[in-house]
């Protein structure tokens, strides 16, 4: 199969309603959690994509059983403690930092050596971020500069930590509760801001999770060894799916669409609020809780007067993923953005901050850095002539997306962009939605 697409016309103007990907942290989440409870969870709507089969083959190695079914898929828990690993066991974390990170937490109590692996993309991620709070717990860990591959046999004697997660990282943070609930004690964690989906699941299965917010962080205590029951849950659609369709929406011409049912959690809507402030006008209808979490349906309209934002820091870590849409639409505003330390971007699937930067200067963007500051230059009347390609070194989901949106919106002669299989880790139907709403694609 062309692992490679090309684009040569504008999307024209459409009016639909739409579904997107399931909720690619939850479904981790829902995998891992189901794994430790006791008896048989039920995973409605669940994520079909090789993070999430990844996550499934992982717990699968634990001695874990699952059962797809037509509406869900069934997953047989062992337990806190339950899991039973054979000598040498091969974890493949695949292109998922978020399943190599929450993992480590969860077996971090096994007596058995494991070995982590993944591919080059995530081979080439920093994992000290985790070895180091691991470490205190009492867990044996060997890497080579804190990469892939990593080797660790857990320890029967952990010992709960104090701890200050101060990234903004949810995967560090879901590693230090999940490695939490392995060991006898309280665990204390002061962390900034971030998803926090494992919080919330944890509370809505009644288990002993403290957490105080105060505006920078949040202070969490967990109670270890408590053991929760199976649980089922219907997976909403990720809001980090939905972006690519907002921003499509917001530069196309004379169009409008409904997202349906999607998770608006405010740890993860940064982008709708940095948008908002941008001009845009989306709205969210249909609100609804489940679980702890918020979920509700999003209405965009094309808009024709961007303006360019002075971006606070403290919406990075909820639009951490949304950032190089943010750019496009920065790109056709008027005024100049401004974003701030954004080193976070260049440790995620791709050192996107770097890669994001070629791609606007290569659209003919003025784009100014200083370390992990950007200023961009946003024109308004940007409209493309050239044959453009966009290189995917690294199997990144995100940049293959973000590039589709601006060859649809930007207009040139011809774009080509390659590694169209990475979508397959997060969001595999995103060509097939794309030409639901009339995409030319080839
Ligand atoms: C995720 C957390 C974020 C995000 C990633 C998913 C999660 O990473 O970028 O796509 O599910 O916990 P960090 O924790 O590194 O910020």
């Amino acid at each position: 199969m062309k692992n490679q697409i090309t684009i040569k016309k504008l999307i024209k103007p459409f009016r639909k309603e739409i579904f997107v990907s399931s909720d690619k942290s939850i479904s981790i989440r829902c995998v891992l959690l189901s794994s430790i409870g006791l008896g048989k969870s039920k995973i409605f709507n669940i994520l079909e994509s090789e993070d999430v089969i990844n996550t499934l083959k992982a717990v699968e190695k634990f001695g874990v059983k699952y059962l797809k079914k037509k509406k869900y898929i069934e997953i047989y828990g062992v337990g806190i403690n339950g899991f039973n690993i054979k000598k040498n066991t091969i974890l493949d974390a695949g292109n998922s930092g978020t399943l190599a990170r929450c993992i480590l937490g969860l077996c971090s109590a096994i007596n058995t050596k494991v070995k982590l692996v993944g591919d080059e993309s995530l081979s080439k991620r920093d994992f000290n971020r985790v070895i180091v709070p691991l470490k205190s717990f009492g867990v044996n860990i060997k890497s080579k500069k804190g990469m892939l591959p990593i080797e660790f046999t857990g320890s029967t004697l952990l010992k709960p930590i104090k701890y200050f997660e101060n990234k903004g990282s949810a995967q560090i943070k879901t590693c230090i509760i999940f490695s939490a609930i392995n060991t006898p004690g309280i665990t204390k964690l002061k962390a900034s801001k971030s998803r926090d989906h494992t919080e919330l699941m944890l509370k809505s299965l009644n288990y002993p999770i403290k957490i105080k917010k105060t505006k920078k962080f949040d202070l969490i205590e967990i109670k270890g060894r408590s053991q929760f029951n199976a649980f089922d849950y219907h997976v909403p659609g990720d809001i980090s799916s939905a972006s690519f369709f907002i921003v499509l929406t917001l530069l196309s011409r004379n169009s409008e669409l409904l997202i349906k049912n999607i998770n608006i959690n405010p740890s993860r809507t940064g982008i709708i609020t940095i948008l908002n402030r941008m001009n845009a006008k989306i709205k969210i209808i249909n609100r609804k809780k489940y679980k702890g979490e918020n979920i509700g349906d999003l209405k965009i309209k094309s808009t024709k007067d961007l303006k360019s934002i002075n971006c606070p820091q403290s919406l990075n870590s909820s639009s951490i993923d949304e950032f190089i849409l943010i750019f496009l639409i920065a790109c056709k505003s008027s005024g100049v953005s401004t974003f701030k330390n954004l080193s976070e971007l260049n440790k995620k699937e791709s050192p996107r901050l770097d890669i994001t930067i070629k791609f606007m200067k290569m659209i003919g963007i003025k784009v100014l850095r200083n370390k992990d500051d950007i200023k961009i230059y946003g024109n308004p009347n940007l409209k493309l002539n050239n044959i453009y390609h966009s290189k995917n070194f690294l199997k990144d989901h995100r940049i293959f997306m973000m590039s589709v949106i601006a060859a649809l919106t930007f207009g040139g002669k011809k774009w080509t962009i390659d590694n169209k299989e990475s979508i397959r880790t997060s969001f595999p139907n995103f060509l097939n939605v794309l030409k639901k709403l009339g995409a030319n694609i080839n």
